[in-house]
């Protein structure tokens, strides 16, 4: 069984590739990130946007009226859905950050993570949760979509089950619900994901 696994170099991948072409582009809201927004009655506040990448779930939450900023550790990235937002006329605060070494201090209603999360080494996970849980307001909620251990083969992103993520981030959240879905993007088939809502114990 594999058990490190490698990643880009994310600041070169977005120096030479174009996003629409990257396996995790999805112009529109994921629809089950949508739905997660419904049930937890979430239709304003504050976002971060964690590992924003080519930025289009950050314009999709602005274009329905939360106040979003978005980070990630690629500078280009971030140059480049900053362009793309300016275009569209929305108005997202961006800024390259690490999420763990972050320089971050505001605190969000809601923190998306659609990808970031699974593809940090294992040791960082607990200065994952711990940055994480800061970042959000007591009661409040972290959005984490994740590749599903039902998703077979080497590659990619670390597979998580629901009873791994509950164990992970035990000490700070209290796991409301771990849905089975697919990762929209560019890949065919999308692969199985886990849609998570953790709420921040206060
Ligand atoms: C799989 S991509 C997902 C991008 C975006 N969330 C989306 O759904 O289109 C993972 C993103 O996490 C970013 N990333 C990786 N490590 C990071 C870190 N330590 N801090 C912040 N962002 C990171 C990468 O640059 C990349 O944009």
């Amino acid at each position: 069984m594999m058990t490190g696994r490698e990643f880009p170099n994310w600041e070169a991948l977005y120096q030479e590739k174009p996003v629409e072409t990257m396996p995790w582009f999805n112009p529109s809201l994921d629809a089950d990130v949508e739905e997660a927004l419904l049930n937890l009655e979430l239709r304003n506040g504050s976002v971060l946007d964690l590992g924003t990448g080519p930025g289009t779930q950050a314009f999709a939450l602005a274009q329905r009226g939360f106040q979003v900023m978005a980070t990630d550790l690629s500078e280009t990235a971030i140059r480049q859905a900053a362009a793309k937002a300016n275009q569209k006329g929305l108005e997202i605060s961006f800024q390259q950050d690490d999420i763990l070494n972050s320089r971050l201090e505001k605190s969000f209603d809601l923190i998306l993570d659609r990808g970031c999360f699974h593809v940090l080494p294992p040791q960082s996970r607990g200065t994952y949760v711990q940055t994480v849980a800061n970042l959000l307001k007591p009661k409040y909620y972290l959005l984490l979509k994740c590749f599903s251990h039902l998703e077979t083969g080497e590659q990619g992103p670390y597979r998580f089950t629901p009873e791994e993520i509950q164990q992970i981030f035990t000490e700070r959240f209290y796991l409301r619900s771990a849905k089975q879905t697919v990762y929209h993007g560019t890949l065919d088939p999308l692969p199985k994901a886990l849609l998570c809502i953790l709420e921040k114990q206060s």
